[in-house]
């Protein structure tokens, strides 16, 4: 095994220690990599709070530079930098891995931390450490001209809104609604913007109606604003839901235009909807989550051709407790990154 240091924890809703950690030897197609940034998700503070015990190491969104290279590895060397996202495994034979979307593996995809691997069943351990031993198929390297901190962020909350733009097929002319302006609804509005369609915010304040503006939207539209809701009735061909809650999609599917579809992407778990909501305008409820490896590969080819990265707030690692403490109480503009230099 090797030694690494990290960011662990131990039991719900107690703040993250920092820790000696191991990782596997390098297996014949393995990379090791130096993590430098990783993004603060909020997936992860979801894992932390509904941790049952034992060892947790979030961090599913990070880029670095590869410092060594198993002997069947063709298309990374050391020096390489490069970029990982939430999976990091799949069983690379299904329909899903055959077809490129890795991340819908019947066999279930490895996911980078709180996952169990293929080969020796242990848990994965997550980026919030100095170093991580990742597969080669689920590196990806990161074009040069994008800014590693700002791109860690793409490697979750991008791909994760960037499949379902792509696969509703936003293009000019569409008309997007980006539902709860966080990490993974500021680069949903970046993007959808990039690609060409009519994007607005919806937000339950108008507080953050200059940054909306600056990141590209043409409107925000405040949740609680029973007027203007009612008056964007059927106005979207795609709404992004984004809102890191469970919330009532009634009031977000009545603003989806006839045909449209609203992609719910921000709380995984049951939902009620209303089928009358559906009904009238025959309108579709659809999810979507991570990228597989061409969709991955395609965004950050994207990113760096349209100079798209996150806006973030670059932290030490050892501030990673302030980070999920503000992040819960909605106070970031608009990813943490943390900068892992500090557990050499
Ligand atoms: N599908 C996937 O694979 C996938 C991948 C990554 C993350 N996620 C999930 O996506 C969600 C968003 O993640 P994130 O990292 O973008 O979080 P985030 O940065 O905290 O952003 C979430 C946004 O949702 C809105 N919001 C939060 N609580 C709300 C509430 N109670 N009611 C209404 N709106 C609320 C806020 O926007 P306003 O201030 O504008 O209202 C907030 O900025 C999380 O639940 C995360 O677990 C899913
Ligand atoms: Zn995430
Ligand atoms: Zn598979």
């Amino acid at each position: 095994m090797r030694t690494t240091v990290g960011w662990r924890a131990d039991a719900p809703a107690t703040p993250l220690r920092r820790s000696p950690l191991e990782r596997r030897d390098l297996r014949p197609d393995d990379l090791a990599v130096r993590v430098d940034y990783c993004g603060v998700c909020h997936s992860d503070l979801h894992a932390v709070a509904a941790h049952p015990g034992g060892t947790l190491v979030p961090g599913h969104e990070f880029t670095g530079v590869v410092t060594e290279a198993g002997p069947e590895v063709t298309g990374f060397a050391p020096g390489d930098p490069v970029a990982v996202g939430n999976i990091v495994d799949s069983c690379g034979e299904c329909p899903m891995c055959r077809a490129g979307q890795e991340n819908y593996c019947h066999a279930f995809p490895t996911l980078t931390y709180g996952g169990t691997d293929r080969h020796d069943g242990s848990t994965t351990l997550g980026g919030y450490s100095r170093e991580y031993v990742v597969r080669d198929r689920f590196a990806y390297h990161l074009p040069a001209g994008l800014d590693p901190a700002g791109a860690a962020p793409l490697l979750c909350a991008g791909v994760t809104v960037w499949e379902p733009l792509r696969a509703l097929g936003v293009g000019p002319g569409a008309r997007v609604a980006v539902a709860g302006l966080g990490g993974l609804g500021h680069l949903a509005v970046k993007l959808a913007v990039a690609l060409g369609a009519e994007t607005t915010v919806i937000s339950r304040s108008a507080g953050k109606a200059d940054d909306a503006r600056r990141l590209g939207a043409h409107d925000l539209l405040v949740s609680t604003d029973a007027a203007r809701m009612a008056e964007a009735r059927d106005r979207f061909d795609v709404v992004v839901d984004t809102i890191a809650a469970d919330h009532d999609l009634g009031p977000y599917l009545r603003l989806v235009a006839m045909d449209g579809t609203l992609s719910q992407v921000g709380h995984l778990g049951p939902v009620t909807v209303r089928t009358t909501d559906l009904l009238i305008g025959r309108k579709r409820l659809g999810s979507a989550g991570s990228g597989g490896r061409p969709a991955t590969a395609a965004l950050l080819a994207f990113c760096a051709e349209h100079g798209i990265t996150a806006d973030i707030e670059l932290l030490p690692s050892g501030q990673v407790n302030e980070a999920f403490d503000r992040l819960r109480r909605n106070d970031v503009r608009y990813r943490f990154v943390l900068d892992l230099s500090d557990l050499s």
